[in-house]
């Protein structure tokens, strides 16, 4: 039997994205989120335009994109209700947000040289995707939300994540990400079945 319900948010469970950007003032910014998903190579972000990371994305158009795996929640804790933006938007002070501007130093996090962009990728993050942006689509919502669509031009991945030394294949039985399902942290669980889209996209895994 079904019911009716008027849930406050639709949350319904995914991975958590850590964004580097770059501040005005040449510092990096960093913000956890997790309205995100890929298509392709590209990713849509779904984020309040009174957030920092978004004033910094529109002014230098790229960021990265660092995916944390399980064990970095603390330090995903440690960056939660803090923001880059000075003063802080009066919606996020109510919220109990409060300003930050050495967000590395906080997290405990170390800052790592990007190839193509000029914010910093997270080194403790597995995967690290340098973005640039292609497109801000409004939001049909009464909100501050914006649908920012960046592109992926390179990928970084720590290498004990693939199939083989000498692949370009992440092993989805490797790959540990942090799932944000309804404002509670998750990881996965163990594979259940084999898909038959799988080998379509590439090796089966052979766990
Ligand atoms: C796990 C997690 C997921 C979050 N997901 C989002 C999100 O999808 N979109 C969003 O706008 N804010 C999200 N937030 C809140 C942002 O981190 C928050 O707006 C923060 O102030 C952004 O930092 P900045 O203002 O320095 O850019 C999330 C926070 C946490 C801890």
């Amino acid at each position: 039997m079904h019911t009716v319900i008027e849930p406050k948010i639709l949350y319904f469970g995914t991975s958590v994205v850590l964004i580097s950007s770059l501040n005005e003032d040449g510092t990096a910014n960093l913000a956890p989120m997790s309205s995100a998903w890929w298509l392709n190579q590209s990713c849509m972000l779904g984020l309040s335009s009174k957030s920092q990371t978004v004033q910094n994305i529109i002014r230098e158009q790229e960021c990265v994109l660092n995916l944390p795996s399980v064990d970095l929640i603390p330090a995903i804790d440690r960056l939660t209700l803090l923001t880059g933006r000075n003063p802080v938007p009066e919606s996020k002070a109510g919220r109990g947000y409060r300003f930050e501007a050495d967000k590395f130093g906080v997290s405990g996090l170390t800052p790592l040289p990007a190839e193509l962009v000029r914010a910093p990728r997270v080194k403790e993050c597995p995967v690290h995707l340098e973005a640039k942006l292609v497109k801000i689509h409004s939001v049909e919502e009464p909100s501050s939300l914006v649908a920012i669509e960046m592109r992926v031009h390179r990928v970084h991945v720590e290498q004990n994540l693939l199939m083989d030394a000498s692949s370009s294949y992440i092993d989805p039985a490797k790959w540990k990400p942090m799932i944000m399902n309804f404002c509670e942290y998750f990881g996965l669980g163990p594979q259940l079945s084999h898909s038959k889209l799988a080998p379509v996209f590439g090796p089966v895994s052979s766990t």
